[in-house]
């Protein structure tokens, strides 16, 4: 990918001041230029521009990859040359170089602080390497004085033309480069302000209506100073008295600082990203303070840009709100992975969290291409005993290992090959997959289940004494057992898929199942019946979803699951007969429930059932996010059983499909929308005069299951009508 282009550093430490690598050259001898591209890749994040243009829209480039490789970004730059060119190529310290995570220790940290951002590029002119990066290279201060992930950025417009100072080559990072793999990260959405509050403290705070990942920009007048400055804070909620709160953020100081240079001009950060709805002006200059805010202030959203393809309404507005707040959810945690959360200090691609989503993230946007880079990094992470790292890019030195969490490299591939229908995916992951169940095999304590380990539970389950634990009392290994079955599940279909020899997995899997009936003959939690069920291992999985549903309805008809159970718990009560009870947890209000939430005004899903608890004080500040997807889970439910979309395992990729929807009349109506390889699946159920109808389109050949009725059809649109 280079061949003769060095690694450059500024030649001295620029400490916290974001280094400018300027690069002046002439066209001159090149004659017609028909084809340029230029390569860059950064240790830290970069930003391009050719003679005052920005170069590509990609924000936050390279990306966030395992340290064993590295995106490098291609762009066409053409158009951009003339003769005489100022190539200028800024780089922040993004998640190479900030304090990441955020309980780093102050040896790690000033270790971090010491790291020198560089960059590495080269341009091609009709696929000669014509200009690469090399000691004639200079560099400057730019304007971007601190940048960092989770503190924010600080950047003074009122200096420009630092000198320019030698660079050094030097080896840079010792990773192996690769093209851009993943969905790059763009600027998506932009929105205005819906409201300028005061509140009781007379802090000036901005609402942007909807908590998103992203920044703001200013748009300032001309009436700006030279020297003026603003600095605004960040927050996803207000508290009870209606004051910003953002002490759920823990760490991570989300602090946005720009001193201005005089007359109208604009600014938005270049290296970091905030988790927020609201913005409080911590400082802002007094000859601005009559201008109306909502010309000043913009919000904008930065995401993988993926394609959307699934779309819910219903009859309910509560529930609609809540379709709108798993999109968010996603929106705002698939930046180039798939995080935890986008605002506190944290940020990480927790594995157990995409695990619980990724089926969900398929139905509502386009991820093949987002899962297939970050699965890629989790294989490249794991380690030499096949454990499955707590998050990818692994940030937490080595720790890995967790029952529900290591499940996703088995889980997110072949959700992804079943949505998809591409082999590659899993051609790609099963020797990750073998791994890890091999890990399993040969750390557990007792033969063909999973005994022993440090394992996450039912992560904030409600199944658990009051005293704040994350924990639930659901058994530890019971969850890594049943997960052990389902992982051995899915490996031996995935090397079915593949042609591989698959005897062994499959000797291991009956074993376990036997192994695990006789070590668990009994089941305590939701989630324990949950699991029993979801993955096979009752011996009568009837009567256990019988007793999860009495159960459900002694403990007053409420869920009590977590991180594990939550995305099964509909499905396995409606799979047995007890759709209505999954309805009636669906469409709950009251604390706790999915809709909860939506009545304290959240856009996006919670991290805990009560981040608000019912009288409106906060949850702990040291793990309440506002913006976490795991439970936004619950949409796979409702575009597969409520609306009946599923795939079939046979004809992976929506070649085929299964429509079998389950209408509840206390939602009215319910419609379901998404774009698949093949074309538009849609189907909409409605309550009319005593009466359902159901209205589906399908582009490719359909079992359709209307009530007890199975129907095969062929492409088209059919409408059915069936008697109460
Ligand atoms: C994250 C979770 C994650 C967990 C591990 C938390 O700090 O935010 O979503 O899965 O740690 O259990």
């Amino acid at each position: 990918m280079y061949k003769n282009a060095k690694w450059i550093k500024p030649s001295r430490h620029f400490g916290d001041v974001c280094p400018a690598f300027v690069k002046k050259f002439e066209l001159a001898d090149v004659g017609i230029v028909n084809q340029a591209t230029m390569t860059v890749t950064a240790a830290g994040v970069y930003e391009a521009y050719l003679n005052g243009n920005r170069v590509g829209d990609y924000i936050l480039a390279p990306g966030w990859t395992s340290a064993k490789r590295l995106q490098c970004q291609e762009y066409t730059i053409t158009e951009l040359l003339q003769e005489n060119n100022t190539l200028i190529i800024t780089v922040g310290k993004g998640w190479y170089a900030s304090p990441i995570p955020g309980w780093l220790n102050d040896d790690e940290k000033l270790a971090r602080q010491n790291l020198t951002c560089g960059i590495i590029a080269n341009i091609a002119i009709n696929g000669i390497e014509t200009i690469k990066t090399d000691a004639t290279w200079r560099v400057q201060e730019s304007p971007v004085r601190f940048s960092e992930l989770y503190d924010g950025e600080y950047y003074d417009a009122t200096i420009a033309n630092t000198a320019l100072e030698p660079v050094q080559e030097y080896a840079g990072l010792e990773t192996k480069f690769v093209p851009q793999q993943g969905e790059k990260i763009c600027e998506i959405d932009r929105l205005i302000p819906c409201e300028i509050i005061t509140t009781p403290k007379n802090e000036r705070v901005i609402d942007f209506g909807q908590n998103l990942t992203g920044y703001i920009q200013l748009n300032l007048p001309k009436s700006t100073k030279n020297g003026d400055k603003i600095q605004v804070s960040f927050a996803e909620v207000l508290d009870k008295d209606g004051n910003f709160y953002n002490a759920n953020y823990r760490g991570a100081k989300s602090l946005l600082t720009y001193v201005c240079c005089g007359g109208e001009q604009s600014y938005k950060p270049k290296f970091t990203f905030f988790g927020f709805r609201y913005a409080r002006l911590d400082e802002f200059p007094e000859n601005l303070a009559t201008e109306n805010l909502a010309d000043i202030f913009t919000a904008i959203s930065v995401h993988s840009d993926m394609n959307r393809t699934g779309w819910l309404e219903s009859a309910n507005p509560l529930l609609n709100r809540l379709f709108e707040n798993v999109v968010w959810g996603q929106k705002g945690n698939f930046l180039d992975i798939p995080t935890d959360c986008p605002q506190r200090d944290e940020r990480l691609g927790w594995t157990g969290d995409a695990q619980v989503f990724v089926k969900t993230a398929t139905y509502n946007f386009d991820v093949e291409k987002f899962f297939t880079k970050w699965l890629a990094d989790l294989a490249l992470e794991q380690l030499p005993n096949g454990a499955v790292q707590h998050v990818i890019p692994d940030a937490m030195n080595g720790a890995a290992g967790s029952a529900a969490w290591g499940d996703a490299a088995t889980i997110c591939p072949w959700q992804i090959y079943l949505t998809y229908g591409n082999k590659a995916i899993l051609a790609n992951q099963y020797d990750s997959m073998c791994k890890w169940v091999h890990f399993i095999k040969t750390s557990t304590k007792e033969q063909f289940l999973w005994i022993g380990g440090t394992h996450y539970g039912d992560w904030l389950s409600l199944d658990k004494s009051e005293d704040g634990a994350h924990n639930s009392t659901t058994r530890h290994d019971f969850i890594a057992s049943a997960f052990y079955v389902h992982s051995l599940e899915i490996t031996i279909k995935t090397g079915k898929v593949l042609g591989k020899k698959t005897v062994k997995h499959e000797h291991l899997h009956q074993n376990a199942i036997k192994a695990f009936r006789e070590k668990f003959p009994t089941y305590n939690t939701q989630t324990e019946h949950v699991l029993a069920v979801q993955f096979n291992l009752s011996d009568n999985p009837q009567q256990t979803a019988d007793d999860l549903a009495k159960k459900i309805i002694q403990d007053g008809s409420q869920l009590k699951t977590g991180f594990v159970g939550t995305p099964y718990l509909l499905h396995v009560l409606s799979r047995y007969g007890h759709a209505d009870l999954a309805y009636t947890l669906l469409l709950r209000e009251e604390y706790p429930s999915w809709l909860y939430p939506v009545t304290k005004g959240a856009t996006t899903i919670w991290e805990r059932w009560d981040s608000i608890k019912p009288n409106g004080d906060m949850q702990t500040t040291d793990m309440n996010s506002f913006n976490h997807y795991a439970y936004g889970a619950v949409a796979d439910w409702v575009y597969s059983v409520a609306a009946g979309i599923q795939t079939i395992e046979d004809f992976p990729g929506f070649a085929k499909v299964r429509i079998a929807p389950q209408p509840d009349e206390r939602l009215g109506w319910l419609s379901a929308k998404l774009e698949t390889k093949h074309g538009t699946i849609s189907v909409k159920w409605q309550y009319i005069s005593g009466k359902l109808r159901y209205d589906i389109l399908t582009p490719v050949p359909a079992e359709v299951v209307i009530g007890k009725q199975n129907y095969s059809v062929e492409k088209g649109s059919y409408t059915f009508w069936q008697a109460k």
